[in-house]
């Protein structure tokens, strides 16, 4: 039997309607628009505003999006994964929400945390159904409220982080498309440098742990960024070696969005010019498991058959890691 892969035969994304600018967050922090312009490259992010409003609302956008752009009957989907720091609650996983609220019955769901790098860990896993031969129509969500974690007293956190979901659908292929190679990674003692001091079961909330600001994500910036650099290079360039790619071989780089400097590094050890790097950071900040997904939606009608992907991503674990993929679909 041909080997099957697992190609992308749909995508769509949704960020909400509200726009958290520099402007406003001069007012909140001691900040300035040229300080986070130069720093991270961000202009303005989207905040999911509202009572009762968590991820899986922005999920849902994507997911519902995705099935009527693809025609695709709800229960005719297998199995939805969504990537997210920032669950609707510890559980039911947001995945379930998601599905029951597209009509995905006769799907099984479920959420992986692997924060910036949740989209390929998840990509990754979904493609492996599809591979096996087991399951035909898998989904995979991006989706974060990271407005939900953010400290707006903190300044080195609140300017970089905004709301947001992509999905793509995954079906089979004999074809020499989709996903074609992935390396992911991780490293535990990352977490001292980026993560949530509260709310899991090692520290519970207490009225402590909320009055000390416990329960926003805690980042220490400079030690990250230089992990970042290196690291989401030297896995982008491992993935295009082992794969004999040059950098004219390459259609698209599809970095995570954390930073304008850390994705000019990543391109330029690529051999990649800045015509061929998605970027939407300056719109929509670090919505981190929907910052891939949602630039893929954004450039899909620049997109052909046959062009080459590198997906790369580096986050809090740490996690980090490189996807090639193979665009199945032509502009429509
Ligand atoms: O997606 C998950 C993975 N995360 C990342 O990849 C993020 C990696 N880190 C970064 O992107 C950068 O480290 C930041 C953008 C977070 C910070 O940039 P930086 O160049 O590392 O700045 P810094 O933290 O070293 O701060 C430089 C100065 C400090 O002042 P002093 O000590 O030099 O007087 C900060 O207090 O800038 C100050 N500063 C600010 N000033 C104005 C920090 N935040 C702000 C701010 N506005 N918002």
């Amino acid at each position: 039997m041909d080997k099957l892969r697992a190609m992308v035969t749909g995508i769509h994304g949704y960020v909400p309607e509200y726009r958290l600018t520099n402007k406003e967050l001069e007012s909140l922090v001691d900040t300035n628009d040229e300080w986070i312009m130069t720093r991270t490259g961000i202009k303005e992010r989207r905040i999911l505003k509202g009572e009762n409003q968590g991820t899986s609302v922005l999920g849902i956008e994507a997911v519902k999006g995705l099935l009527e752009k693809t025609g695709t009957d709800p229960l005719d989907v297998e199995l939805i994964i969504c990537a997210t720091v920032t669950p609707d609650m510890p559980f039911p996983a947001t995945a379930n929400i998601i599905a029951d609220k597209v009509g995905a019955k006769n799907s099984f769901s479920f959420d992986i945390g692997a924060a910036c790098s949740g989209f390929l860990y998840a990509l990754q896993l979904g493609a492996q159904f599809i591979q096996a031969g087991t399951h035909k129509k898998v989904i995979i969500v991006g989706a974060d409220k990271m407005s939900s974690i953010v400290d707006y007293q903190d300044r080195t956190t609140c300017i970089l982080f905004g709301d947001g979901a992509g999905a793509v659908l995954l079906e089979p292929t004999t074809e020499s498309l989709g996903i074609v190679d992935a390396i992911l990674k991780a490293d535990g003692s990352g977490e001292s440098f980026l993560h949530m001091k509260a709310g899991g079961s090692r520290r519970p909330a207490t009225q402590e742990t909320v009055a000390n600001r416990e329960h926003f994500a805690y980042q220490e910036g400079t030690s990250v960024f230089k992990f970042a650099v290196t690291n989401m290079a030297d896995v982008s360039a491992e993935v295009m070696e082992r794969n004999k790619l040059t950098g004219d071989d390459v259609a698209w780089l599809v970095p995570h969005q954390a930073n304008k400097r850390i994705i000019d590094a990543t391109a330029n050890r690529m051999g990649v010019g800045p015509e061929k790097v998605m970027m939407n950071i300056e719109r929509y900040g670090n919505t981190t498991a929907a910052t891939i997904p949602l630039c893929l939606w954004e450039y899909e009608s620049q997109l052909k058959k046959g062009d080459n992907l590198i997906l790369a991503a580096f986050g809090g674990g740490f996690t980090w890691g490189a996807i090639y993929l193979k665009w199945a679909l032509d502009p429509k």
